[in-house]
């Protein structure tokens, strides 16, 4: 398996603070199955999130030695997770971030409660003319796709991908993004599953939660979002991905249905 998002750069983020816990980290992602993992620091501009590639690298290279030294084998890439702004584009012209290993896909998130939707689409409009591929972080953790989760399958027909933390589906997010996370899946709106780890112990729930997910999609589709998708960003290949479903609320229907009978 291949970890696509993972906060386990010591030093440069909200994640791993020193190489001890870095490894710590890749310890517990080797012992889950993973064989890979794509680092991606936050990107947040005008905050202490905003560490640049080149000093990534470094740390990056140290990282890789102490794997090495420790005997664990594991390949670890680089990429940034992009926080969204309508300016932030300029940016990736300077190199301040990096795409998912330096392939055409760039993991963007957003705030969970996102304003101005109408611009938040234009801007991943404009990523995809550059020639990138946005893959959207954690969908099911940001309120407007709770309220709405056909938000994301409209985001999906228009060329976005979509990366869903697995420990959403034990409800380590909260309810609400274990039942979005539920209805994403099942709707063939997710590309990606990933830890979004920023501890050890990040890693711990990961199997309960890789089995919830076997029982919602079935096998061949979790080892699709596990193995074969994220291996297809880290060579930057095209993923080809089935049509979203749109997603029609049960309890709607319910309220549809009880009309139909009243009349
Ligand atoms: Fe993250």
């Amino acid at each position: 398996m291949i970890d696509i998002h993972s906060h386990s750069l010591p030093g440069v983020d909200d994640g791993a603070q020193t190489m001890e816990e870095s490894m710590a980290m890749i310890r517990a992602a080797k012992d889950q199955g993973f064989n890979s993992i794509i680092l991606t620091p936050h990107y947040i501009t005008n905050t202490k999130f905003e560490s640049k590639v080149k000093e990534n690298k470094v740390i990056l290279n140290a990282l890789k030695k102490a794997v090495k030294d420790a005997g664990i084998d594991l390949f670890l890439f680089l990429g940034n997770e992009v926080c969204y702004r309508v300016d932030v584009l300029d940016f990736i012209d300077q190199g301040n971030y990096i795409t998912m290993n330096d392939s055409r896909y760039l993991l963007i998130e957003t705030k969970s409660h996102l304003a101005d939707l109408y611009n938040f689409e234009a801007f991943l409009f404009k990523l995809q003319l550059k020639g990138y591929t946005p893959i959207i972080a954690h969908p099911e953790r940001y309120d407007f796709v709770q309220k709405d989760p056909n938000v994301l399958a409209n985001l999906v027909e228009h060329g976005s991908l979509a990366q869903m933390n697995i420990l959403s589906l034990t409800g380590a997010y909260g309810a609400s993004a274990k039942e979005t996370a539920e209805i994403l899946l099942t709707h063939n709106m997710v590309h990606f599953l990933a830890s979004d780890a920023h501890r050890p112990m990040s890693y711990e729930a990961f199997g309960q939660a890789k089995e919830m997910a076997i029982d919602l999609v079935g096998k061949e589709k979790v080892a699709k979002l596990l193995n074969e998708n994220p291996a297809r960003v880290l060579v930057d290949e095209t993923i080809v991905i089935d049509d979203p479903d749109f997603y029609e609320d049960s309890k709607k229907r319910k309220w549809k249905l009880g009309n139909l009978w009243k009349k």
